[in-house]
């Protein structure tokens, strides 16, 4: 084999410590994430509060370390009021962003409890949509302040002692989205925005704030809308957020392999936007990247809210947007994750969307079996060896043309060095749909033990797990390379994800 990509790694190159809010998901209130997702009290492994232990098991093995909630554009309608109290005198709503009846059995309590018990960090998304400040404010107070105002007395009498204590808040959602409830312009959202910022902060100055970036980066207001935006609330936010999902159009795999250097360009032309704003304000301040929601989503499968009709009363929640995910959308899901890693230096939050049923890693059926689909695997291996420092690799690799990402390289490359554990993680993508890649990779001074080799390459087929058959599109181990020379050399087979840890020998 002679190697035709060339990977250096060095311990002194370094993008900056990974950060572990990378690995967030998200929960919406749409289809049937929360209610069958998360929460189904008549399951057998069901809790008191009716959250399901098959899907909390599994949640926890994907290793998701924040989780984002309660929309999505379900937040641009929502009144948090409706969710707190007596499960039995809570009202059911008509739900206009997903056309839905909510009946509000899971609200603001139970979801934080249910992260708690998770160990995730929950992030918590305000109305900007039908709402405002007012209404912010209080559900924070509700939240966070400790006890002695009508608010967090409320939160007591309901049950919860304690301050839920939440750090991260998102400023609505998409508001640049016509489709979003309550879509505003940029200077309508950014002043609604900066004064929300401030009325929070004077409860809590401590809490994290995110501002709305735009919906995706096919927007005709994309940047200009990051500009104006910033322009008002700058100051006054830590994040910006980036959404962005993927999918393979009309059999052009190149292209859908690609997804990764889109989402590179996305992040970088954010990066600037936000720099650009901060040096005309003179700011010493920078502001860092929350990615809330990304995914392969088959979106033009979904025939779109406005061709939906409200259930009728009493129905069970409708299946929405529950992609199978084949081998190929775990390898593109795992490049994803590998971008996100390699801006680890501004990139500081990140959240899959969404976590169960929704474009999900994981599956359930009502009364039934939970089971990973095929993009569970990369994101769990990803959150569990992606520690420490991230490396700048240095890559020598040929060039793919495509036709909607233009030219990226064949192989894309994200490692981890974990100094404290003696850990180093390789992470691999071969973006070419037919060609095996041969590859070395020269690791850094030291001498390295190979531990563990694993990966999932596209058989070109849609075949995705299934109740009947949950394991049916895994990751699998693969023998271990030889190092010689301080060097691993290794085939990459075509539409490939791939994982080499190490251990330093001391
Ligand atoms: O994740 C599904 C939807 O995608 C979210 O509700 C919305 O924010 C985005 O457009």
């Amino acid at each position: 084999m002679t190697p035709i990509a060339d990977v250096v790694l060095d311990s002194s190159f370094r993008v900056g410590p990974v950060p572990r809010r990378l690995f967030g998901s998200f929960v919406e209130h749409m289809g049937r994430c929360v209610y069958g997702g998360i929460h189904e009290p008549e399951h057998p492994t069901a809790d008191e509060d009716g959250f399901r232990g098959d899907v909390l098991e599994l949640t926890r093995e994907l290793g998701a370390t924040v989780i984002r909630y309660p929309g999505g554009n379900f937040v641009s309608g929502y009144r948090w009021e409706d969710g707190v109290g007596p499960r039995n005198e809570r009202p059911v709503r008509l739900e206009r962003a997903w056309k839905a009846l909510e009946t509000n059995q899971v609200g603001t309590d139970e979801f934080l409890g249910w992260a708690r018990r998770l160990g995730a960090e929950p992030m918590m998304a305000v109305n900007l949509g039908t709402r405002g400040m007012q209404e912010a404010c209080e559900l924070l107070e509700y939240c966070n302040f400790p006890s002695g105002t009508a608010l967090s007395d409320l939160r007591i009498k309901n049950g919860t002692r304690e301050p839920h204590d939440v750090r991260l808040w998102c400023l609505g959602n998409e508001m640049d989205g016509p489709w979003q409830m309550g879509h505003k312009s940029a200077a309508e959202y950014g002043r609604l925005a900066a004064e929300t910022a401030r009325g929070m902060r004077r409860l809590d100055p401590d809490i994290e704030l995110v501002a709305c970036g735009s919906s995706h980066s096919r927007m005709a207001t994309f940047g200009a809308w990051e500009a104006e935006v910033l322009e008002h609330t700058y100051e006054l936010v830590d994040h910006v957020s980036l959404h962005a999902y993927y999918q393979e159009h009309d059999g052009d795999t190149a292209s859908f392999l690609a997804s990764a250097a889109d989402m590179d360009r996305q992040i970088e032309a954010v990066v600037a936007t936000a720099d650009a704003v901060g040096a005309r304000l003179r700011s010493r301040k920078k502001l860092t990247l929350s990615f809330d929601e990304w995914n392969v989503w088959y979106q033009s499968r979904f025939v779109g809210e406005n061709a939906m009709a409200f259930p009728e009363a009493g129905s069970t929640p409708r299946p929405l947007i529950e992609d199978n995910y084949s081998a190929l959308d775990a390898v593109v899901v795992g490049d994803l994750m590998l971008s996100l890693l390699r801006h680890a230096d501004r990139v500081a939050i990140a959240c899959q969307a969404q976590l169960v049923n929704v474009i999900a890693p994981i599956r359930t059926e009502p009364g039934g079996p939970a089971w990973r689909q095929s993009i569970f695997d990369p994101f769990a291996l990803t959150a569990r060896h992606a520690r420490g420092q991230v490396l700048r690799a240095a890559v020598t690799a040929p060039v793919l043309s495509t036709k909607r990402h233009d030219d990226v390289d064949q192989l894309a490359v994200s490692a981890t060095l974990d100094e404290e554990s003696g850990e180093l993680a390789v992470f691999m993508v071969n973006r070419s749909p037919q060609e095996v890649l041969p590859a070395r990779v020269r690791l850094p001074r030291g001498s390295w033990r190979p531990v563990a080799h694993e990966g999932i390459a596209s058989d070109g087929t849609t075949r995705a797990n299934s109740a009947g058959e949950p394991d049916a599109v895994r990751v699998g181990g693969r023998p271990l390379p030889t190092v010689a020379d301080g060097s691993v050399e290794l085939e990459l087979p075509a539409a490939s994800w791939t994982v080499l840890r190490f251990a330093a020998e001391r």
